[in-house]
């Protein structure tokens, strides 16, 4: 059932009895979230009717658009036929013996053969930390427990999330967080301690770095590195393409394994299926969730590859048993909206619309930065994800304030595109299927936006 209340009363109790995820509750109450209420190709419209280009993509997992037919007909046709249950030991369901095989073929050139299922990201996180663990334990190296992540990466916010998170704003008002856990320098050319702007030296300094803090804590205590391919929410960070070779090797000299966590790149947002594809790596275990179902049922696997799996297989002392799992994993509504989602995936080859639209928007962002002092950085190049770092002076690189990128985001919606502002940073990752004639929508309605600074 829709809401049922008119306008006045959702405008009046508009962030009053809920809390907002990643927001200060009385900023939510001072300054009103905009209450969407429609959404149709990639376009939302809000309370008062007014239509903007979705530049946000949902939250980078609206994917094939808010009008994928055969995703919400395999979703009302679960639900009519079985709404739900459990695949806790002694059961399971069709719709999800069929989705693990799509997965495996789907993943087959990423070497992932099997799949953990999930409610989300933060979930699937949590899950390949623990099975990291388990499956150290189950080779007879028991101390191997630690994680190592990079500065400025974004993995969810369960507590293992956390604590592997690279971000202040995610970690202090939480700690203590989970022991542990050590961060390396992300490769950020803009930003980083070593002064260093060019991608590749960066890359090989990030790396040494790494294999300090291997030698530092002993590789004999360290179960996983986790890293986004392309850094999302920290701002779209891209390495350069020798960064994430360089820890695929590290990792296996130390035995150390290597989790990809693609929540947001998995299935074509980088122009490539998967971001260790896009960079020719093969990860022990990559988190997957978000487009899995396009964002209309939370969803998500862990994709596992052979040579993990075989581990926990040929155990037979009973240590590989799983200990772990949630009410939805492998949710019968969820498989069956992946199953239609995987389908259209592929059928509509989004991944390589998002490099063609990509490379579109990324040149635009290019051109946008030279007519716009207050941008610093403009990120992006591969596939539908783009940043711009907001500055109060170029030469010093000072932060933006809060009320001037405020002012970007609003006069950037009133002429016609949603942006999502994070910290000094406005995220773009639009929908994959956006066309020629959205990228020019978004870009001059940022073009407006920044015209209002
Ligand atoms: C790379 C990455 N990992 C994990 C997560 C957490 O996912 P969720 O918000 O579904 O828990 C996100 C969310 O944006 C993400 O971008």
């Amino acid at each position: 059932m829709p809401a049922t209340k008119d306008s006045n009363f959702l405008k009046e109790n508009n962030a009053r009895s809920l809390w907002h995820p990643m927001a200060h509750p009385a900023d939510m109450q001072a300054a009103p979230p905009i209450i969407v209420t429609r959404a149709r190709g990639v376009r939302i419209t809000d309370i008062d009717g007014h239509e903007t280009v979705d530049a946000v993509g949902g939250l980078w997992n609206v994917n094939l658009g808010f009008s994928a037919d055969p995703v919400k007909a395999a979703i009302a046709a679960q639900l009519e036929r079985m709404p739900y249950y459990s695949i806790f030991r002694g059961t399971t369901n069709d719709a999800v013996i069929e989705l693990a095989e799509e997965l495996r073929d789907f993943f087959a050139p990423d070497g992932l053969s099997r799949a953990f299922f999930t409610s989300g990201g933060s979930d699937s996180v949590e899950t390949a930390l623990r099975l990291a663990r388990q499956y150290h334990k189950i080779r007879g190296e028991a101390g191997r427990v630690k994680f190592l992540s990079l500065k400025k990466g974004y993995h969810g916010t369960h507590m293992g999330a956390a604590s592997v998170n690279g971000n202040a704003n995610f970690r202090t008002a939480y700690e203590p967080l989970l022991p542990g856990c050590s961060h390396i320098p992300a490769p950020c050319p803009y930003r980083n301690p070593f002064g260093e702007s060019d991608p590749g030296r960066l890359a090989q300094l990030c790396l040494a770095a790494l294999e300090d803090e291997i030698a530092f804590q002993g590789a004999g205590t360290i179960a996983a590195f986790i890293m986004e391919p392309i850094l999302g929410a920290g701002g779209v960070i891209v390495p350069h393409e020798s960064f994430m070779p360089g820890v695929r090797e590290i990792c296996d000299r130390h035995g150390i394994l290597l989790i990809s966590d693609e929540v947001i790149t998995a299935f074509g947002r980088t122009g490539s299926w998967t971001g260790a594809r896009h960079w020719g790596v093969r990860p022990d275990m990559m988190t997957t969730a978000k487009a899995i179902t396009n964002g209309y049922f939370p969803f998500g696997a862990v994709m596992i590859s052979d040579a993990v799996a075989e581990v926990f297989e040929g155990d037979t002392s009973g240590i590989g048993a799983i200990g772990h799992g949630y009410t939805y994993s492998g949710h019968p509504v969820g498989a069956a909206a992946a199953l239609a989602c995987l389908a259209e995936t592929r059928r509509l080859d989004v991944a390589a619309n998002a490099a063609a639209r990509g490379e579109e928007l990324f040149a635009g962002l290019q051109a946008l930065a030279e007519r716009h002092a207050v941008i610093g950085d403009v990120r992006g190049g591969h596939g539908l994800m783009c940043a711009l770092e907001l500055v109060a002076d170029r030469d010093s690189k000072a932060p933006i304030d809060k009320a001037t990128i405020g002012r970007v985001h609003e006069a950037t919606y009133r002429a016609g595109a949603m942006i999502r502002v994070s910290g000094p940073n406005i995220i773009l990752s639009p929908p994959l299927v956006v066309t020629s004639d959205d990228v020019r929508v978004i870009l001059e309605a940022l073009e407006a936006g920044f015209g209002a600074v």
